[in-house]
């Protein structure tokens, strides 16, 4: 169970209209609760040699024990440019920093890949989002089946957030929503056949402002039978990993067989969100503040 500090949303009615008034999530406290203990936290000090000097103070990369970029052109389909560049993605004043540029559509992906990998816990991670039409941040899971050789979906993919920016209400790819996805292969154990499944959740700011206008924790809680997925104290998405639709259960990829690694950065672009237009403001950023992981006490 998750305990979170008490806060109270005051919910006015007025002609049939709920404003949620007086959200603030600016104290918001994570607190994953007694069953858990913390297993890693990357709190983005300062590791190795100045790369750097942007905004006119030293940058410095993501900590190479725990994070390695992930380069090359529209990975995930998206149009961007992932580089390696300190210019895409830098360490300062304790948050990491990812820089989505307009020159070059380059942009940064990290992962923690052979770094940092668990099998079941808490995932969470306090980052303000970007925004804008075409801007497409991500932070989430992915299961690392390399020594069964299954790879994706078979290997399972936990999306703790998405934001597909923009202005496309009709469809809810705007800056207000975040959007939460696990994805698996029905077939459970194997690369053939492949049929991608997918459980996808979405949430709104309770006040309809951006979520780029708030620095929230993003999260997810992963146990041998459910996946949740939650924005602070918000929870918004919940599945049985034990008794999937339409598929094999248990579903291996969520059944503790191997570990997740976590992915973080900015697409660009891509059929989701569409391209960037003339009303994206560049450069984007997505500031993560904290990333940790609790698991369980084995005692
Ligand atoms: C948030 O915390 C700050 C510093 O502790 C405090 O000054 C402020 O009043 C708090 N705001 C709310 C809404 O509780
Ligand atoms: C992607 O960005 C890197 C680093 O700036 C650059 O060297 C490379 O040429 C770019 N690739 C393309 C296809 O533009
Ligand atoms: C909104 O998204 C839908 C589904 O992706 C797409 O068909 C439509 O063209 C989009 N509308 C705009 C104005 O981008
Ligand atoms: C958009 O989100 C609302 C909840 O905020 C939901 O009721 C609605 O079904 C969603 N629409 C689409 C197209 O997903
Ligand atoms: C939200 O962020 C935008 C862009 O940074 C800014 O212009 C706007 O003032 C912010 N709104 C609030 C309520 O903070
Ligand atoms: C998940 O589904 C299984 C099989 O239907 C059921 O036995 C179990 O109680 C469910 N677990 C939770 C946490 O709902
Ligand atoms: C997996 O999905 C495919 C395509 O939707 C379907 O034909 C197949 O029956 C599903 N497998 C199971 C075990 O439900
Ligand atoms: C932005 O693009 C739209 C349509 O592509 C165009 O009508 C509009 O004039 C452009 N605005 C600016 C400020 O360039």
């Amino acid at each position: 169970m998750l305990h979170f500090i008490v806060f109270f949303l005051f919910i006015v009615i007025f002609n049939n209209v709920y404003f949620v008034v007086g959200w603030d999530p600016s104290n918001f406290t994570f607190n994953p609760g007694q069953d858990y203990e913390l297993v890693f936290q990357d709190d983005f000090e300062n590791v190795g040699p100045v790369k750097a000097f942007i905004n006119g103070k030293p940058a410095y990369a993501p900590n190479p024990k725990n994070w390695a970029p992930i380069v090359g052109m529209h990975i995930d389909g998206g149009l961007q440019n992932f580089t390696n560049s300190i210019f895409n993605a830098y360490v300062q004043d304790g948050k990491f920093t990812l820089v989505a540029l307009k020159e070059g559509l380059t942009s940064g992906m990290y992962a923690s890949k052979n770094l940092q990998e668990f099998t079941f816990g808490i995932w969470a991670a306090k980052i303000q989002l970007p925004y804008g039409k075409g801007i497409w941040p991500a932070w989430w899971l992915l299961g690392n089946a390399d020594k069964y050789k299954l790879k994706w979906p078979t290997c399972g993919e936990n999306d703790i957030l998405e934001m597909v920016g923009g202005n496309n209400v009709s469809v809810n790819l705007t800056d207000q929503y975040a959007h939460g996805t696990v994805h698996w292969n029905n077939q459970s154990n194997t690369m053939k056949p492949v049929f991608n499944k997918q459980i996808h959740q979405q949430w709104k700011t309770p006040d309809d402002s951006m979520l780029h206008n708030h620095s929230l924790v993003y999260w997810t809680e992963w146990t041998p039978e459910q996946i949740t997925i939650g924005v602070n104290e918000f929870i918004y998405s919940r599945i049985n990993t034990t008794n999937l639709p339409e598929s094999i259960n248990p579903v291996w990829a969520f059944s503790g067989k191997w570990p997740f690694y976590m992915i973080i950065n900015i697409g660009i672009g891509g059929e989701w969100p569409g391209p960037p237009d003339n009303t994206t403001v560049w450069p984007q950023l997505m500031v993560t503040d904290w990333i940790r992981v609790y698991q369980k006490k084995t005692e």
